[in-house]
């Protein structure tokens, strides 16, 4: 019995572990269990896409980039940390958080 307990327990920690966040399609960190993924499509002209993603298989970090036919250049990247998948940096969110962070702490 403690073994099936222990067992369930270090699969329940597992799955915990495995389970990040990443941007998914509103740009918005949600729950991932495979990588986080974003890709960059670019038209012929000059139009660039942005998408965040979550991939739903693990798939090693890196970036795979590639040309179709009709000259649209394509990149993706898979990543494996929470947020990876997002190249934008909320400059002014970010310190906000960190000063309701900290005054949360001292008053
Ligand atoms: C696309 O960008 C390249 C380099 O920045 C530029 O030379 C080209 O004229 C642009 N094409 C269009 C359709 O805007
Ligand atoms: C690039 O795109 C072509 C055509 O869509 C595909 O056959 C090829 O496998 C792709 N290469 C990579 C590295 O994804
Ligand atoms: C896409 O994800 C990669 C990590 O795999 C990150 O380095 C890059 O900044 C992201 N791209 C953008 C445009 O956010």
């Amino acid at each position: 019995m403690k073994i099936v307990f222990f067992a369930l327990f270090l699969l329940a920690t597992l799955q915990y572990g495995d389970a990040f966040k990443c941007y998914d399609d509103d740009y918005i960190l949600d729950y991932c269990e495979g990588s986080c993924y974003n890709s960059t499509t670019k038209r012929g002209n000059n139009q660039s896409i942005f998408k965040t993603s979550c991939w739903p298989d693990s798939v090693r970090t890196k970036c795979v980039e590639n040309t179709t036919a009709d000259g649209s250049y394509i990149k993706n990247c898979y990543c494996n940390y929470a947020g990876c998948n997002g190249g934008r940096v909320t400059t002014v969110a970010l310190p906000l958080i960190i000063v309701a962070f900290a005054s949360n702490q001292f008053i």
